[in-house]
């Protein structure tokens, strides 16, 4: 267990960061290994992250590792990555479920391989009480088809009687999305130097502080990590007030 970094505020931590783990590919092509060994230790690093994550007592993580947009990905790469999810989950459940981590998965899982679906599915059921840290995995993910979703939802309320369009409020929406019982993320991660949010957690990061490094993700180390919390404690969060306004 490694304890926090003294320049760092235990008070004013992020309770809920959200990752874009860019770079994978770049990191393995410039060893000249394949991409698949770049996401075989873009996982390590994944791991690592959420173990700094609990022991600094930041309640939770989510990472984005599939997007709806990466099956247009060559075949052997997808395949790979279904296969590495499957292998991770079977592999470090018991650990993580012992460390107190809840595991989610979000996105449109009934695309994914069955065998893949059943492990995430058992996964989620036996972590769901955990309290130490929530980790979510974005899977066949896109923030637009999330918000369709619930759009449809309320149609086929609406039409069946069974909701008035004068309930269909943020709190309805946010209620409905897939992170519906996670806080919004604080703080957004992403690394490569890539500067965009590429449809992820749109209507939940509204508010939410970026900090964009140009590591590659296999490189994201503990330190890396600590920077980008040491830039977050220096941002003025005021979320459309003015700072007197905020209660403190
Ligand atoms: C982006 O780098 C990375 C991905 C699309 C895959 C991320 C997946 C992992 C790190 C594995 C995580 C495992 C679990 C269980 C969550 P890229 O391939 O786009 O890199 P590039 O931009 O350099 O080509």
């Amino acid at each position: 267990m490694t304890s926090l970094p003294p320049d760092l505020n235990p008070q004013h931590l992020p309770q809920h960061i959200a990752v874009i783990m860019d770079g994978n590919g770049r990191w393995a092509t410039s060893r000249g290994l394949t991409r698949i060994a770049g996401h075989r230790q873009g996982a390590k690093t994944l791991k690592e992250l959420l173990r700094c994550c609990k022991d600094w007592g930041i309640k939770a993580l989510t990472a984005y590792a599939f997007s709806t947009e990466n099956w247009r990905r060559p075949v052997e790469e997808v395949d790979f990555l279904m296969l590495l999810f499957e292998r991770l989950l079977r592999r470090e459940l018991a650990q993580m479920h012992q460390e107190g981590v809840r595991i989610s998965f979000i996105g449109d899982l009934s695309a994914l391989p069955q065998t893949l679906q059943i492990q995430m599915q058992r996964s989620m059921a036996e972590t769901l009480h955990n309290q130490a840290i929530h980790f979510t995995v974005a899977v066949n993910y896109g923030s637009r088809n999330e918000i369709t979703r619930v759009c449809r939802q309320v149609a086929e309320l609406v039409e069946r009687g069974e909701l008035s369009p004068e309930e269909v409020n943020e709190s309805f929406v946010t209620q409905h999305l897939y992170t519906a019982d996670t806080p919004e993320p604080d703080l957004l991660i992403r690394t490569s130097g890539e500067m965009r949010l590429s449809n992820f957690l749109l209507w939940q990061m509204a508010y939410t502080e970026m900090y964009f490094t140009d590591i590659l993700w296999p490189d994201f180390d503990r330190e890396a990590f600590h920077q980008a919390l040491l830039s977050y404690q220096k941002r003025d969060r005021r979320f459309g007030q003015v700072k007197s306004a905020i209660a403190v």
